[in-house]
């Protein structure tokens, strides 16, 4: 059986926690391939409810080997707070694999993101200060610490010192804060190393082999597509591929394997942090969808910006990730309109585009061409087939997969597992 990716089509949050969570019992492996504790996953089993930033949503599937993959960013001490949160509620954790080749988040990398979101100002992305940008920025500078140098203290030691040499003259001179130690950070990753070698192995290995013995493995992405730092609304955009094939650059794991990529799309829009929204709503339709999705982050408690469904992006998402299945999520918190809009095209300089312009200037003017399509007002959280929605929000569905172009697989009505409606099986 061959390899799944799931992830975001939008700009995080559309609900990739509880979709690897209802596949998790049948999958024998969840990897994460990008991102760290910026992602805020929510998993909604019975009454227990888990918010999960490092650790695969697979983590809570008995059966399931969670994976933390070589293109992760780790922090140490949320890693090793998240899994003791996990045990004290009962939940086995040790069977996590973490890649020796994944990158460290440092303090000193945390620390950057801060000060640089400070210093850019009403310029700043708005970033979840979780030294996620700084992370991969040493990774591509070459000056990262991997999980591996935790293990070789007089390495470790050298690539603290290379990394923090530029980085303390930026720290006293431009932003006016104290040099960091190297000695302190060496000692206090050092005090992470025997709690993390448990778990630290060749995922690459384990993973290819996995799927040569015809396991099932799902690829759990972070963030969403239109925070890629290639196909994302630069620059404001996370610093790594949620996109389908950093899948397979974040596992070791080639594209060849991967026969299934399911796109998880809200059935509204929302936004965490700055930048581009054409669909956003400042009135008091957005406050409702806030209230009624409960959309605030999972992991900085930030209210998220909120708008309607923006099929230009679905269909963006589907290109650039090659997505074979839409889950549609949330489609119950659309429940009480008379009308809905969908943005079916943007307006640019009085020019009608129907595809995502390539330029961020052209993005940035993008004005919203809606239909409006009629809404429902009855109770959906109890449907368990596709007929048991009504005609309206039906015909919502059907015209959102038309314009997304990916079929619409599996439907959300609820925050709970159950609460699903599957059209497609995705195994
Ligand atoms: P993720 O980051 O993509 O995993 O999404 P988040 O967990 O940050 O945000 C999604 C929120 O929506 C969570 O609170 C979920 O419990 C909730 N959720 C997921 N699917 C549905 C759904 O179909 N209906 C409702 N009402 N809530 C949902
Ligand atoms: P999940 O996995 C929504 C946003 C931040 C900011 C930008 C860069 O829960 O969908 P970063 O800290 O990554 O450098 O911040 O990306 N962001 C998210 N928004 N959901 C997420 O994750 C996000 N992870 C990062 O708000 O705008
Ligand atoms: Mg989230």
């Amino acid at each position: 059986m061959p390899a799944l990716v799931l992830l975001g089509a939008q700009w995080g949050d559309e609900g990739k926690g509880k979709a690897t969570d209802l596949l998790g019992g049948s999958v024998d492996y969840v990897v994460r391939y990008q991102g760290g504790n910026n992602a805020g996953h929510t998993v909604v089993v019975g009454d227990q409810k888990y918010a999960l930033h490092l650790l695969p949503s697979g983590i809570l599937s008995p059966g399931c080997t969670p994976v933390i993959g070589n293109g992760v960013v780790v922090d140490p001490s949320v890693l090793l707070s998240e899994l003791s949160g996990l045990n004290q509620r009962g939940v086995d954790t040790s069977k996590l694999l973490i890649s020796g080749n994944a990158h460290i988040i440092t303090p000193y990398n945390v620390t950057v993101d801060k000060v640089t979101e400070r210093f850019l100002g009403k310029r700043k992305i708005g970033t979840t200060g979780r030294g996620i940008g700084p992370t991969y920025a040493d990774k591509i500078n070459r000056i990262g610490i991997r999980v591996q140098d935790l293990y070789d203290e007089s390495i470790l030691t050298q690539k603290v010192e290379a990394a923090l040499e530029v980085k303390n003259q930026i720290l006293t001179k431009l932003y006016n804060r104290r040099a960091i130690a190297v000695g302190q950070v060496v000692e206090e990753l050092l005090g992470y190393a025997e709690k993390i070698e448990p778990y630290v192995a060749d995922t690459v290995l384990i993973l290819n082999q996995a799927l040569d013995d015809d396991k099932v493995v799902l690829f759990e992405g972070g963030q969403g597509t239109l925070l890629d730092i290639d196909h994302g609304t630069y620059p404001f955009v996370t610093s790594s591929n949620p996109t389908a094939g950093g899948a397979c650059t974040g596992s070791g794991v080639g594209p060849t394997k991967i026969s299934r990529v399911i796109g998880i799309l809200k059935a509204y829009t929302t936004r965490v942090g700055s930048g581009p929204f054409p669909t956003e709503l400042f009135d008091e339709d957005g406050e409702a969808l806030r209230r009624i999705g409960g959309e605030r982050g999972v992991t900085t408690g930030r209210d998220r910006r909120c708008g309607w469904f923006d099929a230009v992006i679905a269909r963006y998402a589907t290109r650039v990730n090659g997505l074979t299945d839409f889950f549609l999520t949330k489609l119950d918190v659309l429940t009480g309109w008379d009308e809905i809009p969908v943005c079916v095209a943007y307006e640019i300089d009085g020019k009608r585009v129907e595809e995502l312009p390539y330029s961020q200037t052209d993005f940035h003017h993008a004005k919203p061409i809606y239909e409006y399509l009629p809404g429902w007002h009855e109770d959906i959280t109890k449907a368990k087939t596709f007929a048991d929605l009504p005609k309206n929000a039906q015909n919502y569905v059907k015209a959102l997969e038309e314009m997304s172009g990916a079929p619409i697989s599996a439907i959300g009505v609820g925050p709970g597992r159950d609460e699903t409606i599957e059209i497609n099986s995705f195994l």
